[in-house]
């Protein structure tokens, strides 16, 4: 058992923590990945201790620095006490049930196929409290490992959407009254999984913008240029809004009312995507 916890990483990371050279950012995205890995493993009823072990390393460290609790925090004892005691909260059972949506089959493509690139806005100022509730829907897109690196710049002032207008040839952004900006911490990703910091991206990304839709706003996905200018401009960019440096812009995502939904440009055919090896 001593061998196989040593060469856990969490307890590589013991140390480290200790010393504190591992941020309090890092330690919370930490206790997402292992209590992601424990909950896995209590589900299958594989041999959970080395996950255990690990996730009792990181909350001892949390609370010895004062950190706050949160429902993350709450999660992780339940998972503690779930894989200790063998106990399973009887109100998980009811979370699942409640958890089925009592939206129609209609209703859900109708979102799904009614969202548009929009690319043109009304004068209307917009709430950024609006842009703020689509994002706590959105928050609940999958991740790797549930690790959610992701935050986002909220960005209204002309100066500040000049500042985004290096990442793109493209100017229409500039028009919407808010452009969010999805930001990633490519640091939470080693080199295997690096690429997964843009698949998680992708995914609170899409939520987003079908929130958005369904509250009534037109939003256009911007993708970001790696151009040769642009490690220079990553650096102006991240000085300019006081990012440290793992802090990468994926997108910019411009945000407004509009007055009519483009027309959809068309798919392709569902056949035409599938690659039937059944023959
Ligand atoms: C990664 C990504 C980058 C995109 N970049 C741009 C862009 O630079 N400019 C733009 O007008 N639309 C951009 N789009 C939007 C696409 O053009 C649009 O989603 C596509 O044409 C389908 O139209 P629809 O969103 O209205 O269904 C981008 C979409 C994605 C997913």
């Amino acid at each position: 058992m001593r061998q196989i916890l040593e060469r856990s990483p969490a307890y590589r990371i013991f140390l480290r923590l200790r010393s504190r050279s591992i941020s309090n950012e890092r330690l919370k995205s930490r206790l997402r990945r292992r209590g992601h890995n424990l909950d896995k493993a209590l589900a299958d009823g594989t041999d959970c201790r080395v996950a255990l072990f690990e996730l009792k390393l990181l909350i001892s460290e949390y609370f010895r620095r004062n950190l706050k609790g949160t429902e993350t925090t709450k999660w992780v004892w339940d998972l503690i006490y779930q894989a200790e005691l063998g106990l399973v909260d009887s109100d998980d059972m009811r979370v699942l049930t409640e958890n089925v949506v009592p939206l129609t089959e209609q209703n859900f493509k109708k979102a799904v196929m009614g969202r548009r690139s929009v690319r043109q806005w009304t004068a209307e100022p917009l709430n950024v409290d609006d842009i703020v509730r689509a994002l706590d829907v959105a928050r609940w897109a999958p991740s790797s490992c549930n690790r959610q690196a992701w935050k986002f710049l909220l960005v209204q002032k002309h100066q500040d959407k000049e500042c985004l207008q290096m990442f793109t040839h493209q100017t229409f952004f500039k028009q919407a009254p808010v452009v969010v900006v999805p930001l990633v911490d490519m640091e939470d990703y080693h080199k295997e999984i690096k690429h997964y910091a843009y698949l998680d991206s992708g995914s609170i990304i899409q939520t987003l913008l079908l929130t958005l839709h369904v509250e009534g706003f037109g939003a256009c996905w911007i993708g970001v240029k790696h151009d040769q200018q642009y490690d220079g401009n990553l650096d102006a960019f991240q000085s300019h809004f006081g990012l440290s440096k793992q802090w990468i812009p994926v997108s910019l995502i411009p945000v407004g009312r509009y007055e009519l939904l483009p027309k959809a440009p068309p798919r392709k055919d569902v056949d035409d995507m599938i690659l039937d090896q059944t023959d």
